[in-house]
């Protein structure tokens, strides 16, 4: 059997619910397009798991992992990680299988064994956090729901930035490309730099798109990247790298077509399109296992609860219906697979195109293209 890995593998510990158990919230955030909904039950992958996933089950989920998908990369997410109360135990456990280690939180309060430990704690065992950033000071508040949340996150970050030393730890700030950090992105990442004193040779931006699915379904149109501000904001996420040397991934997270931007910009593109669920690329887990190919899909497609070996996994890469048909890019309409760029753009990002997951429906897919198609 061939061997297949990924480079990297995101994994929900937890949702974005309320937990009557222990009475606590698995995120403290509110943001109005979180797909991590569990609160109106909107997205069936998160409607039916618990709010917090399980220390033994993750332990043996990330096990599994390592065994059989090999990242380098294991990227702990939620709701928000940082609420569950063993993530220091599911960091270190992870670190010690020789994984790099990253962490998305809004809050970056660490918990062990329930309880806050102070975030030099964690440093020695995580190689990046990340922070989504809706804006600077009380614009970010507004926005993640929380008056000071951007001030706690502030002091958080600072702190982790005095104890990473010289080690090459880093800190990377997650932009989600909606309309007003779109237009406000020069403010945004010119005062984030300034606020940490970023350092370029280690910390860098990463674009995110914003997909209809959990609380982004209903009004999906103010939530939509507009095609008439990408030249505005990529030539400023130019300007940054040439001025100040800071990297922007515009294309890691969630893919842009490559005729929506100009042709100057395209250097900035990932060739070969979108990265999930492809062999060296990216997977997401949520918190009792469970496989989705990409982390705004509708459904998951197997569970890391069966799948402990390479064999196993690379059978799984190779078999599952939807990866394959991901692959053969069957949800892609005429316009996508007459298209000159197709090798190196893959019709752009189809979950964001305002009809959702083209494979909710297994074996069902629908076809379209990315709204942001000329
Ligand atoms: C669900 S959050 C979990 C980690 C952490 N609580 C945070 O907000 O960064 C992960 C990322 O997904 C983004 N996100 C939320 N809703 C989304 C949606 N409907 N489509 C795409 N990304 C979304 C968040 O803004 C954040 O950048
Ligand atoms: S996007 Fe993140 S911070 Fe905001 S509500 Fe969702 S999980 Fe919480
Ligand atoms: S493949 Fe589709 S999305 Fe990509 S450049 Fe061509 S038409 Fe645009």
């Amino acid at each position: 059997m061939e061997r297949i890995t990924v480079k990297e593998v995101d994994i929900h510990i937890c949702g974005g619910g309320f937990d009557s158990k222990t009475c606590r919230k698995a995120c403290t955030g509110k943001c109005p397009y979180c797909y991590v909904d569990m609160v109106s039950g909107s997205n069936p992958v998160f409607r039916d798991l618990p709010v917090f996933g399980d220390t033994k089950t993750l332990m043996q989920v990330i096990r599994n992992i390592h065994a059989s998908a090999q990242p380098e990369d294991l990227v702990f997410v939620g709701g928000d990680p940082c609420e569950h109360d063993d993530l220091m135990k599911l960091i270190q456990f992870a670190k010690g299988l020789g994984m790099n280690v990253a962490v998305l939180s809004n809050t970056h309060i660490y918990r062990d064994g329930g309880k806050i430990i102070p975030i030099e704690w964690i440093t020695p065992f995580v190689d990046e956090l990340a922070l989504t950033l809706h804006g600077i000071g009380s614009s970010h508040d507004s926005i993640n729901g929380n008056k000071g949340a951007y001030e706690n996150a502030m002091r958080q970050l600072r702190k982790f930035m005095a104890a990473r030393g010289k080690s090459d730890r880093a800190v990377s700030i997650v932009l989600n490309f909606v309309p007003y950090t779109m237009l406000n992105i020069e403010e945004m990442m010119i005062g984030i730099i300034e606020e940490l004193q970023m350092d370029p040779e280690r910390d860098y931006f990463a674009i995110q798109r914003i997909a209809p699915t959990g609380l982004a379904e209903d009004d999906y149109e103010q939530w939509k990247v507009r095609r008439d501000l990408l030249p505005q904001t990529l030539e400023v996420i130019e300007r940054i790298r040439k001025d100040r040397g800071f990297e922007t991934k515009v294309d890691t997270i969630d893919v842009f077509p490559w005729c929506a931007i100009p042709d100057k910009y395209h250097y900035m593109l990932h060739e070969g399109g979108c990265q999930w669920g492809r062999p060296n690329g990216i997977l997401s887990v949520v918190q009792d296992g469970g496989i989705q190919r990409c982390a705004l899909s509708e459904r998951t497609i197997g569970s890391f609860l069966d799948i402990d070996t390479q064999g196993e996994f690379a059978r799984f890469m190779l078999d599952n219906q939807t990866l394959s048909a991901f692959r053969e890019h069957r949800h892609l309409d005429d316009k996508c697979l007459h298209c000159q760029y197709l090798d190196k753009c893959g019709g752009g990002c189809v979950i964001a195109s305002g009809n959702g997951d083209p494979y909710v429906i297994e074996g069902a897919v629908h076809k379209g293209h990315d709204y942001l198609v000329v």
